[in-house]
């Protein structure tokens, strides 16, 4: 059985994360999806809220997938999970740089594991998490990117 790793913020989940996780799934039988426990980075929605969200997501749609968390390096992470992939996914070129630094750190750390890079639909190539919140924050529909009890989440964080 072959497994691999997606990580992330997941601040929160978009339409873009869950199409990687689709990707991903066609390539390996389980993803586990590992939410990053960041003390520097103030979240907007709390560790339990961004995995009920990511489970709710998924559900339904015949994949076998865990959510999990995860604190200090990706690939301790990976070494104590014993998975045989990681997952990232590249929206468009600006993404490269970052993500070709991220693989490359973790390579020198543990090369016994590959980081597998998969490209998002185009439709979901301008989506991430920060310009979800920054629209959703001014009130604006975002039902377009990301599910609608995320949407919904997002309104009352914003709004209540
Ligand atoms: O969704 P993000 O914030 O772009 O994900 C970044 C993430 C979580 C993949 C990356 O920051 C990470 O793996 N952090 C864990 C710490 C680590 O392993 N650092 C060394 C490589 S940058």
């Amino acid at each position: 059985m072959k497994v691999a790793v997606y990580p992330g913020s997941f601040d929160p989940i978009t339409f873009g994360h869950l199409d990687i996780i689709q990707r991903g799934a066609k390539v390996f039988d389980k993803i586990i999806v590992a939410i990053l426990i960041n003390s520097s980075k103030q979240p907007l929605f709390t560790m339990e809220e961004r995995k009920q969200m990511i489970l709710e997501s998924v559900k339904g749609m015949g994949l076998d997938i865990e959510v999990d968390s995860f604190e200090g390096l990706l690939m301790d992470y990976v070494q104590k999970r014993e998975v045989h992939g990681v997952l990232r996914g590249l929206r468009a070129i600006s993404d490269f740089e970052y993500e070709l630094q991220i693989a490359s750190i973790n390579r020198k750390l543990y090369d016994k594991v590959e980081t597998l890079f998969l490209m998002s639909n185009n439709q979901h190539s301008f989506i991430s998490s920060q310009m979800v919140k920054e629209v959703a924050k001014y009130g604006a529909d975002v039902s377009e990117l990301v599910p609608v009890h995320v949407a919904q989440a997002l309104a009352v964080k914003y709004h209540k």
